[in-house]
């Protein structure tokens, strides 16, 4: 019997893809190999970090909307992506 409810689920997205958006989008301002500051903090072991610079908890949702809206540092840079890009991006973002 098929499952009713779906459990909600991340969308999947594809890290390898996620890369190429990255280095499009952020890679001029963030490390992803490191931790090291370049204009931004360096994103490697984002997800394994207990908050943000936002103070919000490290989760899918808080890393989208800092995307989305930027801080008083970061410029919003959910505009120019399309959903899909954004959930390959999330996933890469989620392997460093
Ligand atoms: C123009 C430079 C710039 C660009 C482009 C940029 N960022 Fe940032 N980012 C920053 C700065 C500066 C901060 C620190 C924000 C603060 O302290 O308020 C930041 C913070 C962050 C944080 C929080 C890190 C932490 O340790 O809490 C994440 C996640 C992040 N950026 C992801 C991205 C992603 C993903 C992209 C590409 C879509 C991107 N940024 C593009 C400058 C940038």
């Amino acid at each position: 019997m098929l499952a009713l409810r779906l459990p909600a689920v991340a969308a999947d997205g594809d890290a390898k893809k996620g890369e190429s958006v990255f280095n499009d989008n952020c890679g001029v301002c963030h490390n992803a190999d490191s931790t090291d500051a370049k204009v931004g903090p360096g994103l490697k072991g984002l997800f394994k970090k207990a908050k943000l610079v936002n103070d919000k908890p490290v989760s899918e949702e808080n890393v989208r909307a800092l995307i989305n809206e930027g801080t008083s540092a970061m410029p919003p840079m959910g505009d120019g992506m399309k959903a899909d890009e954004k959930d390959n991006l999330i996933a890469y973002l989620k392997s460093l």
